[in-house]
């Protein structure tokens, strides 16, 4: 097993995300734009979602498992992993399941503004290729 994300990656990614709270309040809403704006073949996924609630639980699972993918990591790569390969059942390519995470540093990324820094944007960008990993092709 590989070494987990650097604690600086980490305090970065953290800080990036809790900026991004605070500028752009919650960003359920701008995280599916996008993902439905890139890829609009899984808005008819979620057509039975009818209050967001789905959606909403999804990410707050995603947003759990990202914040345990940058600090304990005690389950968070196996959850990738099994969330990847269920996701084959939704016809979720593993490359679509990857970019969910993309999208949600996007998102970040543009709630953060001027604030994004380099140092930031490569933390984002490292720990990504690492969860890149547990997706499995
Ligand atoms: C483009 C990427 C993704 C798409 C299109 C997608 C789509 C879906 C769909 C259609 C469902 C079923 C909703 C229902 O019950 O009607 C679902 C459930 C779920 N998704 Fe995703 N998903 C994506 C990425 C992710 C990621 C990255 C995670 C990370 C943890 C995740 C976690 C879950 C969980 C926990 C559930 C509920 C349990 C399950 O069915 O496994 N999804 N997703």
């Amino acid at each position: 097993m590989s070494a987990k994300t650097p604690a600086t990656d980490a305090a970065l990614i953290n800080a990036s995300l809790e900026l991004a709270a605070e500028r752009g309040g919650d960003l359920t809403e701008a995280i599916y734009a996008r993902l439905f704006r890139e890829r609009p073949e899984f808005e008819p996924l979620f057509v039975m979602d009818t209050n967001g609630a789905v959606r909403g639980e999804m990410l707050a699972r995603a947003f759990d498992t990202l914040f345990d993918f940058i600090g304990e990591r005690a389950y968070a790569h196996h959850m990738i992993s099994a969330e990847a390969s269920n996701h084959d059942a939704y016809n979720v390519p593993r490359t679509s399941f990857s970019r969910f995470f993309a999208i949600i540093s996007e998102t970040v990324r543009d709630a953060c503004g001027a604030d994004w820094s380099a140092e930031t944007a490569a933390a984002w960008r490292n720990m990504l290729a690492d969860l890149d990993r547990f997706v499995g092709a």
